[in-house]
């Protein structure tokens, strides 16, 4: 017995327990997604905008809670002609919301007492769908 617990045999444990334990962790946390830049232009959903929803809104809007009825876990669910209208940054309710301050009227998203999003994060939406909102 002894000779099978050997220092190498512990140290092949330990990194192999460590991999299993990080591959198994694909939490994505506000940490995550604040240092993650999102560049001028060619803003991708699925890299950029989808992780910061997901931190950021879907507690409210998606996994079973749907505040006002918006669902952002499906980008044919908001990207609808109100919520959110490609090419429009004007017209779309959700950049209403999010713009520091938001339009008269209308209360900010996310809630103030939220994690907020980042200048970076704002402009980033904002581009997505000046861009056409694109499923990319
Ligand atoms: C803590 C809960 C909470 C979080 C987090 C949150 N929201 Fe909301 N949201 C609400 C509530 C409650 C309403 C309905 C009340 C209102 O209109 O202000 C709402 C309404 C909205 C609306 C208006 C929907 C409509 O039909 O007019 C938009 C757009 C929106 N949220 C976007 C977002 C976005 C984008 C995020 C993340 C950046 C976010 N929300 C995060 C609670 C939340």
């Amino acid at each position: 017995m002894k000779k099978f617990i050997n220092k190498k045999f512990l140290v092949f444990l330990i990194l192999n327990s460590s991999l299993l334990f990080n591959s198994c962790d694909d939490t994505i946390t506000n940490q995550d997604v604040d240092s993650t830049t999102i560049p001028d232009r060619n803003v991708s959903f699925s890299k950029h905008i989808y992780p910061v929803f997901q931190v950021k809104c879907f507690s409210c809007h998606g996994n079973g809670r749907y505040e006002a009825g918006l669902d952002l876990t499906l980008r044919a669910r908001f990207v609808d002609g109100r919520i959110v209208v490609p090419g429009d940054t004007t017209t779309s309710i959700l950049v209403w919301r999010i713009n520091r301050p938001p339009r008269a009227g209308f209360s900010p998203m996310p809630p103030l007492y939220m994690p907020q999003l980042t200048s970076n994060q704002i402009r980033g939406i904002k581009v997505w769908i000046a861009e056409g909102a694109l499923e990319n």
